[in-house]
């Protein structure tokens, strides 16, 4: 069966009725007794969905808060040196907490409040959601409890001490390889055992069905702003364009695109870039650049990095943020039907990407969306000067200060 997407409905509301995307990715593959408070989650989310004082609270926090639009900027100089392509980039980064994952810690802290909950618990690999999440929970009142790999919390110190100073608590996860993966299997542990006091706040575009699309819905802020700024700029789309963003769990790919889903693919291209890890290693965590088989995990069917006997596979990144064996189901959707291109950057392409940006241009990019850029660099001069790219520049590089001096020799913010 050819998968195809609807036109005029959001991606994450086109699964079938076990919450499945072309009846091959994701679901809800969880222990029988998360199933009523996944139910009672997405009831309640689908009637908040239609809340105008919900939409209206919503609204409030991303203008006053997050202090929507983020900047959309020519990047002239790396154009002008590349030659071809113009690149652009959005600047999410200049977000408070320094990411994307603003977006989906405030709508996750907004449901607590309205189910009563009084505590959320969270994952982190590059501590971006951890932070973010940490930063609105202490806002709105609510008690926080941060999973994090204990390899996580080494290489992405600032972010630690941002938690612990927004009073968050940080859970080390000391089991696996000690990153993201068991930092998210822990944290889901952990809310079977405390699912009627605590909130679950999936930091990605990941695990059961609700939280792929509470997250999605989330994160589809960047595309919103991201349309009215091109047209603003352009004065309309352009006929060619190309939306660049790196993947990890997939929210800031699918909150950069979502807006654009409908356009041909030949006018509006979507590229992902995967973490291809160390160029002399055979680890990555490039799920859909690998053509990895579809497995199970944390709760949901996808593409998945696996070993020869089925089970899930070892990654590696530089980028905490990336080192995930499993995918969205969302991208694993977007791949089938051929709507987004995926392809991966090495660590080391991300870091001599990372070196040039912030060397010519005001942004300083962290080591996830350097990943994007890389691809940007090695695509541009192959393209008409009339061809558009923007890259998401989802992230700030403050918190990957040590590995880029530990890299690179030093770091200059
Ligand atoms: C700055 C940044 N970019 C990208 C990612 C990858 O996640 P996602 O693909 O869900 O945006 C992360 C994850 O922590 C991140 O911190």
């Amino acid at each position: 069966m050819s998968l195809k997407i609807k036109k005029g409905i959001p991606l994450i509301d086109q699964h079938d009725k076990n919450g499945m995307w072309g009846g091959k990715f994701g679901g809800n593959f969880v222990p029988e007794t998360l199933k009523k408070p996944i139910e009672d989650l997405e009831k309640l989310f689908s009637k908040l969905r239609k809340d105008k004082s919900f939409i209206r609270e919503r609204d409030y926090y991303f203008e006053n808060y997050v202090g929507t639009p983020t900047p959309l900027i020519p990047l002239n100089q790396i154009t002008d040196h590349l030659g071809g392509a113009q690149i652009w980039a959005k600047v999410v980064s200049e977000n408070p907490g320094t990411a994307h994952k603003i977006y989906n810690a405030i709508v996750h802290c907004l449901i607590a409040k309205r189910a009563g909950k009084k505590f959320v618990c969270g994952d982190t690999g590059a501590g971006m959601a951890g932070k973010t999440l940490a930063m609105v929970a202490k806002k709105f009142g609510l008690k926080c409890k941060i999973f994090m790999g204990v390899k996580d919390i080494k290489r992405q110190k600032p972010n630690v001490d941002a938690m612990k100073k927004f009073g968050a608590e940080v859970v080390p996860v000391t089991s696996g390889s000690q990153t993201l993966i068991d930092a998210v299997s822990e944290c889901m542990r952990y809310w079977v055992a405390n699912c009627l006091t605590s909130h679950l706040v999936v930091g990605s575009t990941v695990g059961p069905n609700i939280f792929v699309k509470i997250c999605g819905y989330s994160t589809s802020q960047i595309s919103r702003e991201l349309i009215v700024q091109i047209k603003d700029e352009f004065g309309k789309i352009p006929r060619r364009l190309k939306l660049l963003n790196v993947c990890g769990g997939g929210s800031s790919s699918y909150g950069f695109w979502s807006s654009f889903m409908d356009y041909d693919k030949r006018q509006v291209e979507f590229v992902g870039i995967e973490a291809g890890g160390p160029k002399k290693s055979k680890l990555h965590a490039a799920p859909l650049t690998n053509n990895s088989k579809i497995g199970i995990l944390h709760g949901a069917a996808q593409y998945v990095i696996q070993d020869k006997d089925g089970q899930i596979g070892l990654t590696d990144s530089i980028s905490a943020g990336l080192d995930y064996s499993g995918i969205s189901p969302l991208h694993c959707f977007l791949k089938d039907t051929k709507r987004a291109r995926y392809t991966s950057a090495t660590d080391e392409e991300a870091l001599s990407a990372y070196k040039l940006v912030s060397s010519m241009e005001n942004i300083s990019p962290s080591l996830e969306p350097a990943h994007a850029f890389a691809e940007a660099i090695k695509i541009a001069p192959k393209l008409s000067k009339d061809t558009v790219i923007i890259v998401n520049s989802c992230g700030d590089s403050f918190k990957d200060r040590d590995i880029i001096k530990k890299r690179l020799g030093s770091y200059v913010r």
